[in-house]
Parts: structure tokens; sequence; C-alpha cells
């Protein structure tokens, strides 16, 4: 009796065990389904400061690594209809490879993105000079913008994992008046988004347009050409530019043009159309759009497909226009993310922003920023698959 009673014990121990084991299991696998945000050291500036990157996950499994050099995204997975998560954004496995020199691969880009004719602007009687790093125009915020320098990053407690930089671009940095500081929240959404809040403030009149250089490829980074891309951008008006690409008089309908992407679009359709001249400035896209939308709410701008993954990105922006560039400048001798070469329009760009040249044009919306203001856009990209 006493031995069946013993045999009884022993059963309902191991039952307990396995009851125990299971739990423990459950609670791990939801542990490891929760959003989290992790640290490591990516390498060391030539002046010795080390650069780190974190990882932002969500529970759905989209994961964005983002370093504090540029603010710039280092890597972004999405998945595709068959749920698979591949990596969607070029870039360099190392922070040499940046160092090298690319064409701001997921960096934040300011003071100014974009183009400012010549070099030159002028707020009230001040004229400024600022560096002509682009047949003769500046572009990007100069010779060291905000994609070259270290930003302070620190993540942002709450339910989806964030991360905040700042950066103080001192008075007269790159030519520009006024100490800015700066500040953008990467939060990685529970709905596979990615939403940016940019914001800054200045102790003098200032010009601020910032924007992120994501490059996307859908269907893999690395993986061929962005041409079989489809596109839709909600706007009836883009920017013809003289060859230099920078804008001519007013905006331009987009019907009956090779602009108009109004509904979805193959990119690779009219990319080489020979009569177009404005496709021959830019080297295929390389323009503004002007958003159909003028408001500053948070509207969609862009719809991005990718029909073999069915891997989909929205964007959506406060902000009033956004620069579609199809990578017309790679050419391949850059070595990307696992030792793939990004070749002639292999990632393509949609840079939302105020107009390019605006500090010169007082007929379009205005960049200046003056103290006691506050600059805020919010963009966000959000991906799903279909
Ligand atoms: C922007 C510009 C392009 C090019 C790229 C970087 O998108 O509009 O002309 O300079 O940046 O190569």
């Amino acid at each position: 009796m006493k031995n069946q009673q013993f045999k009884c014990v022993l059963v309902l121990g191991f039952i307990a065990l396995i009851l125990h084991a299971c739990t423990q299991k459950q609670e791990k696998k939801a542990e490891n389904a929760t959003s989290s945000i992790e640290k490591s050291e990516f390498g060391t500036l030539p002046n010795g400061q080390v650069v780190t990157l974190f990882t932002l996950r969500n529970a759905q499994g989209m994961e964005v690594k983002i370093m504090d050099y540029g603010g710039t995204i280092v890597s972004w997975t999405a998945p595709d209809r068959a749920g698979k998560y591949e990596d969607i954004t070029l870039g360099c496995d190392s922070l040499s490879g940046y160092l090298r020199g690319v064409p701001y691969f997921g960096a934040i880009v300011g003071r100014y993105g974009n183009r400012i004719a010549k070099g030159k602007f002028q707020i009230d009687d001040n004229k400024y000079t600022l560096a002509t790093n682009n047949i003769g125009n500046h572009l990007h915020g100069g010779i060291k913008g905000f994609d070259k320098v270290l930003w302070s990053a620190t993540p942002v407690s709450g339910d989806e994992p964030a991360l905040k930089l700042t950066y103080l671009s001192k008075d007269g940095e790159e030519g520009y008046p006024g100490n800015v500081q700066v500040e953008v929240v990467y939060t990685l959404q529970k709905d596979n988004a990615l939403k940016m809040d940019y914001s800054a403030t200045t102790d003098k009149k200032t010009i601020v347009n910032l924007t992120n250089h994501a490059y996307f490829n859908l269907a893999g980074a690395g993986n061929g050409d962005i041409l079989g891309h489809e596109l839709v951008l909600n706007a009836a008006t883009f920017l013809p530019v003289d060859s230099t690409l920078i804008p001519l008089k007013a905006p331009m309908a987009v019907a009956g043009t090779v602009f108009d992407f109004s509904k979805s679009t193959k990119i690779g359709l009219r990319i080489a159309d020979k009569t177009d001249q404005q496709i021959k400035f830019g080297g295929g896209y390389d323009h503004c759009w002007v958003l159909a939308d003028s408001s500053k709410n948070l509207k969609s701008a862009a719809v991005l497909t990718e029909p073999i993954s069915g891997r989909v990105m929205e964007v959506l922006t406060t902000e009033p226009a956004i620069q579609f560039y199809t990578g017309n400048f790679l050419d391949g001798k850059i070595i990307g993310k696992k030792g793939h070469p990004y070749p002639f329009r292999s990632g393509l760009c949609l840079e939302t922003e105020h107009f390019p040249d605006a500090p010169n044009r007082p007929d379009f919306p205005t960049t200046i920023l003056v103290p006691g203001a506050t600059y805020r856009t919010t963009t966000i990209y959000r991906f799903s698959a279909k």
C-alpha cells in the first residue's frame, strides 16, 4: 500500500514538473513576443568616439537597427506575403563601410535636406553662404551634414520601443545661422510602422528642413533593381528642375506626363523616356512631388508595392512634399550588407520634406525657423503585405 502511495506521489510530482516547465516555456514565448531595444558597439570614429547600434524589435518580428552616427537606419526588416522578414534598406555591415563614403544611406539629413541654389540665401538683411557640394549648389546640409555627426541617443521607455536622438548644431556650423537643438525620435510601432518625429528650436532666425534618406528595395537589399516596384504618389503636381536639379518656376501638373503616379504604376515603365527632358536632367526620377493635401496633418503621401514578395510600404507625413529618387547615382561600386554590391537603381528614396531651394523662393512654403517657435514634423513608414 505504502509502495503504491509512494508511486502515486511520484507520478503527481512528475506531472507537476511537466506543467511547470510548460508554463515557463509559454511565459518565455510571451516575453520573446514583446517589444525590446538592445544596445551594442558598432565601431569607433577616427577621433576615438564610440558608435553605438540600437536594435528595436516589435512583437510581430520587425527589427530596425539604428546607429547614433548620422542617426542612421542600418537595417530594417519587413515581412513578405508569407510572413518572411527580410532586410529592405541599403546599408553597410560595419561602421568602416559608412566612413568610406555612402550616399546618405538611411541617415538623418539636415540642417537643410535637398538643394539650395548656389549655396546662398538671405534672411532679413543677413546673407549666408553655404558649401556648394553638388554641381554648384548646396545639398543635404553641406560637407559635414547631420548624416556625418554623432548624435546623443537614449532609449525611450513606453510600450513601443523608441530611440531619441538629439544634436546641437552650433551657430555657424556649415555656414547656417543660429544654435539649433534638434531631436529625432524613432518609434517602432506595433503595426509594423516606424514613426519619425522631428523637432528643432533655434536662438537666431535660421532655416530647417529635415528628412531621412533610407534607400528601400522591398525585394530585399541587394536583390536586383527597383524598376519592378509599383508606386502611388498622392500628388497632382511636381517641381520641374533645371539641369542642376534646382526647381524652375511653378509646380507642373503630372497629368499626361511620365511623372504621373496618381495611380499605381511600375517605376520602370517610363523611367527611360528619352524624350522627357526632366527625366534626362534627373538621370531618372530625382524630383520633388507636391502633395495634394497641403495641410500639416498626417496624410498618405506614397504607397510602394513590390509585386513578387507582396511587400507594401505606405508613407504618411505632415510635410508638404516628397522627393522621389530612383538611385540613379548608384553604380555598383559600394559593397553593401552581406557582400552585396548596390548597382544602378537598386534602391529608391522617398524623402518627405519641404521644397528644394525654398529659402530663395517666397512662392514656396517657408522653411524659416524663428526663436521661440518649434519646428515639428512627423513621417511614418508603414509595412504590410498583399
Ligand atoms: C538626393 C538627391 C539626389 C542625390 C541623392 C544622394 O536624393 O536628390 O540627387 O544627390 O540624394 O546621392
